[in-house]
This record gives C-alpha cells, structure tokens and sequence, in this order.
C-alpha cells in the first residue's frame, strides 16, 4: 500500500504576537513531487493545529498563558537529572505558579513501570487530585513515562510535552505514543493518548550533546526520506549539525510526523511508513542494547535506513542511483558500522519477534520512491540477509 499524504496547517488569528514565520502550505504528495511548494510570510504566531491539542514552537508567552488558563489545582513538571540542570530553570521562570519538581534518573533503562510507580507516589503525596497539571520536560523518556503515568493516574490528568531533544521534538512528542518497556522490550505497556498541548523550544538543543544531536537527525531524515523530497535533499547534504536553523527544520519534521499520524492515530495503516528505517534498525539496537558498545536509537535507525533502502531498491521500487545516494549520505553523517550488522540470524531473530509482524512474517515500510513510502512489505530473510552485506561494503 503506499501513503497519501495529505498536508495542511493553519493559524489561530486570536493569538498574533507580532513575530514573522513561515506557514508552509504543502499539499498532497504528489503536489510536493512535482515541486509545488509555496511560502507566505506572515505575521503569525507560529503554532501548528491538531485535532484535539496544539502544538507551539518557540513562543514562552503561550506557554505561560495557555499553563495559567488551565488553572490546575497543581502543578508538577517531571525531570531528570539533565533537564533539570539545563533546561528547569527557564521553564519555572516562565510558569506563574508554584511548581513541585519530580525527579527521575535519565536512560533508557529507567524506563519501566517502576520508575512510573515513584512518579503516581510523588503526586499521592503532594496530594495531586484529578485536575493538576504534569509537564514533561525532557526527552523521549521523559515524555513517554510521564505522559503514560499522567494518562493513567486517576484515570487521566492533563499533561503537557516539553519536548527538550531533538528527537523527542520532532518525533516522540507527536502522535499521541506513550509508555514504558517491560522485561527488556521496548514500549511493551502503554497507551495512544494525546497530550493537553506540546511546547517546542528549540533554545534546549544548544545543551544537547552531538551524539544525541546526531540521533534525533536520523529522524529528521526519515520524515524526508518517506514523505518530503525536497526535505530529504535539503537535510542530506548539511554539514555542521550544530549550527542549523532548528526552528525551521523542526517546524517541518513536526508537520510531517503530526499528518501521518492524524489521518492514522492506532497504526492500522499510514502510520506504519514511520517505521521506515526500524525494522532492522531496532533490530541491531535490541542486540547490542546491553553490550559495552550500545548504539543510540537514531544510530541503530541510520544502519536500519541504509539496509531498508537496499530493500525498497530490491524490491523494484527505488532506483540504484537513489540507493547509493541515500547510502553516502548518511555513512557521512553517521559513519560506516559493519559489525553491528552481524550476527545476522540473530539479528533476522529478533525482527520475527517485531510487535507489528503477523504469523512471523516480516513486514517492512519501504520506500516507493525518494519522498514517499509504502508499508507492510513483505521480505524473505535471504533478501534481508542481502541487505546487511550490502550495508557491510565498502565504499
Ligand atoms: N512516543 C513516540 O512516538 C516515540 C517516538 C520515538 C522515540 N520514542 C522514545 O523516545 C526515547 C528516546 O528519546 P531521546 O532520544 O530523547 O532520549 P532520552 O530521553 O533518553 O534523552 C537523551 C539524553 O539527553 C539528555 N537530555 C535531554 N534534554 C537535554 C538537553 N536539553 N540538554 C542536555 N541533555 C539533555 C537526557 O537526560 C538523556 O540523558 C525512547 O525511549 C524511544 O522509545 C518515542
């Protein structure tokens, strides 16, 4: 099946503070093939419309307005020991309440319900009821635990996404995902539930460190790759990762995520194009997850991309020259890692394992061409095993 993908965006004329962006007005795929792509320049706040929530970039007024009008009964916001450092201060400055701050330890391997049970402890003992407000700021853990502990406390209280990594921001804190892992899975207990409103401040990523920086890039890239063409060659060929106009490459990717999954909140169908790239790209980071050398997610993603290109192209759907182009540029950004793709039977093992595969049966989300995926592609492990040799070349 392959995607159609319908964009638009629009802007709230009551909430105007005098600050010039860009509104992209991008059509549907095809439109966006043929390189129609227009930009109006106006005096919006910018702000992008979902059908139950906001998403804002870049606009602390909002924040302290929109936090202020929900008159919570509390406020909590939820850190760990990095956002907390980097990032609390300014968020604090900008709320007009008091704040209590819960504090859980970062990583991947603090995850778990757990950890959760620390965080619905904490709001029983401020004496949280059912209508204060808990504020994530962090990166995808943070915005996945937490809004998995606000939806279910109480059956549900509001909470907002302060997204405060790359990824999380153009990824993990749209699209309504929320959950923990469970006995070395990944986000095996959780729920799809849409946040009260989510703040993107681009400021946080000047703490970042380069390799998280590196990591949500690779999803920047897979929005380009499977759903904007003119994206995918523009982010392609950057050099210095640092210094980059997030605003406009996050403003963006958050359009791309927040289309695809609108039109297909519960992943019965377009939203499985996201998984370009993590079949085999979650694969590789499950096997070495706990070894000395673990890769982070987008890493894992980067080698996962390069292979599930060979695929779209084995398949009969990209063309070679695409194939190598896609190949060289991410090696360049991301390097070339050939050990992590074996042992392959191991590898081929886990993706059978794959939560979105039926009968153990691998599917993938391939692309149909540069700009624009297909899903639920069917491949036999001799074809996947190509893939990793042809990630293993040298070039
Ligand atoms: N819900 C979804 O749709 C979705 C999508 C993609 C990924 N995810 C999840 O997101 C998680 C990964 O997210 P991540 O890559 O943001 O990792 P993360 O949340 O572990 O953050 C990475 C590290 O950066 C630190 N950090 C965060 N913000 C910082 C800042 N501004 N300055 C300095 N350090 C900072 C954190 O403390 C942590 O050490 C995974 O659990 C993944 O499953 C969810």
């Amino acid at each position: 099946m392959t995607s159609q993908l319908l964009k638009s965006e629009s802007s709230d004329h009551d909430t105007m503070y005098n600050k010039f962006i860009d509104i992209r007005y991008s059509f549907c795929q095809k439109l966006i093939d043929s390189s129609i792509f227009i930009q109006i320049k106006l005096i919006f706040n910018e702000k992008i419309h979902c059908k139950n929530y906001s998403i804002h970039i870049n606009n602390w007024k909002a924040f302290s307005e929109f936090t202020d009008s929900l008159a919570p009964s509390n406020v909590f916001v939820l850190v760990d020991e990095n956002t907390e450092k980097y990032c609390l201060l300014h968020l604090v400055e900008n709320l007009h309440t008091e704040a209590q701050i819960i504090r859980i330890p970062s990583g991947e391997q603090n995850k778990t319900i757990q950890t959760c049970q620390h965080v619905w402890t904490r709001l029983m003992q401020h004496g949280a009821d059912r209508h204060p407000l808990l504020i994530h700021l962090g990166g995808g853990v943070i915005g996945d635990l937490g809004g998995f502990c606000a939806a279910t406390y109480m059956r549900g209280i509001r909470f907002i996404q302060v997204p405060t990594t790359l990824l999380s921001q153009v990824d993990a804190s749209v699209g309504g995902k929320l959950g923990v892992d469970h006995m070395g899975f990944k986000n095996m207990v959780g729920l799809i539930q849409d946040p009260t409103a989510v703040f993107i401040f681009t400021e946080f990523l000047q703490t970042l460190p380069f390799e998280q920086m590196r990591s949500g890039y690779a999803e920047l890239l897979k929005h380009g790759l499977i759903a904007d063409k003119k994206a995918w060659e523009n982010l392609s060929v950057k050099m210095d990762l640092k210094n980059l106009d997030f605003e406009e490459l996050v403003y963006e990717s958050v359009i791309i995520k927040k289309n695809v999954t609108e039109q297909d909140p519960y992943e019965k169908g377009l939203r499985k194009i996201l998984n370009f790239g993590h079949t085999i790209g979650h694969a590789v980071e499950s096997y070495w997850m706990d070894s000395s050398t673990p890769l982070l997610h987008g890493e894992a993603i980067a080698i996962g991309m390069v292979s599930e290109a060979f695929l779209s192209y084995r398949v009969g759907k990209i063309s070679e020259n695409d194939l190598f182009d896609i190949r060289t540029s991410i090696m360049r950004i991301y390097g070339h890692h050939p050990k992590y793709v074996k042992p392959s039977s191991d590898l081929i093992k886990i993706m059978r394992g794959d939560k979105k595969n039926i009968s153990g049966n691998i599917r993938f989300a391939l692309l149909e061409s540069v700009g624009q995926a297909c899903y639920d592609i069917q491949v036999q492990p001799e074809v996947i095993e190509e893939s990793f040799v042809f990630y293993k070349e040298k070039i």
